[in-house]
């Protein structure tokens, strides 16, 4: 059975590409922050648990992980959103951002990636704002996402042995964006009819897993 490690596997993008999957007969392997769910959906899946904030969390849960070989590995982690003018955004954001999406991700991609079967494939996921638009007010968001972006692009030069993809979602529902304010759902609304569906883009990150041919590539998914 092939193997795939979910970081954040118990967020609403996480478990969408857990049930899928599943469904395909993945052997799933998942990473939570807070506390490991009681949900009946997670029966089957090894949880891990991993904060990507704390050196010493990546360090037990790399190894709790060790010499496990790893068909395809998905990142869904992200800081929680800030939203507010450039000069309201306080460094510590910029640092949080930084400190979790990129350098705890930087630290366990260097971990894992020993055992990392070749051709095996590693997803990021990072947001419609890189590669369609970026927009005010999501400073250090965007500026973290696009140094993933960066990331993505010089691993898969460097290691042609392994496929490095990434997805670039619109808006979808969940807690995440519950700190939006209303004005910019509203915009968000009278740009698109509808929300991403997190299993649309679950279904593109198995898609890029099992296209052989796919690296360095950045699939923006905007709403219907
Ligand atoms: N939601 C959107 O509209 C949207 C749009 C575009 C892109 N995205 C991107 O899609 C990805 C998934 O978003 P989502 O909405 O599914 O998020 P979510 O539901 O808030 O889930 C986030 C996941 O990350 C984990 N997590 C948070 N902080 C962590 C940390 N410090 N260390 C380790 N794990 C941590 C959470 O664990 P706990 O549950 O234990 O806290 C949870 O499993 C993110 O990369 C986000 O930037 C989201």
């Amino acid at each position: 059975m092939k193997k795939m490690l979910i970081l954040g596997v118990t967020g609403v993008l996480g478990k969408a590409v857990a049930e899928i999957a599943k469904s395909r007969s993945w052997d799933v392997v998942g990473t939570y922050r807070r506390a490991c769910p009681e949900d009946k959906f997670f029966d089957g899946v090894a949880m891990h648990k991993l904060d990507m904030a704390s050196k010493i969390s990546i360090g037990d849960f790399l190894k709790e992980v060790e010499g496990v070989q790893w068909d395809a590995v998905v990142n869904t982690v992200a800081n929680t959103l800030f939203f507010n003018r450039f000069e309201k955004t306080p460094p510590e954001v910029f640092e949080q951002d930084m400190k979790i999406n990129v350098l705890g991700w930087v630290s366990v991609l260097q971990g894992i990636l020993p055992s990392m079967k070749r051709d095996a494939s590693i997803i990021f996921v990072l947001t419609q704002m890189v590669g369609n638009a970026p927009k005010k007010y999501f400073s250090s968001y965007t500026a973290s996402k696009y140094a993933l972006l960066g990331l993505m692009y010089a691993l898969a030069d460097e290691y042609p042995q392994i496929r490095w993809n990434a997805v670039s979602p619109g808006l979808f529902d969940s807690g995440y964006i519950k700190g939006l304010p209303e004005m910019m759902k509203e915009s968000y609304r009278l740009k698109y009819r509808n929300l991403v569906d997190p299993h649309d883009i679950a279904r593109e990150v198995l898609r890029l897993i099992g296209d052989r041919a796919s690296n360095g590539r950045n699939s923006v998914i905007l709403p219907k």
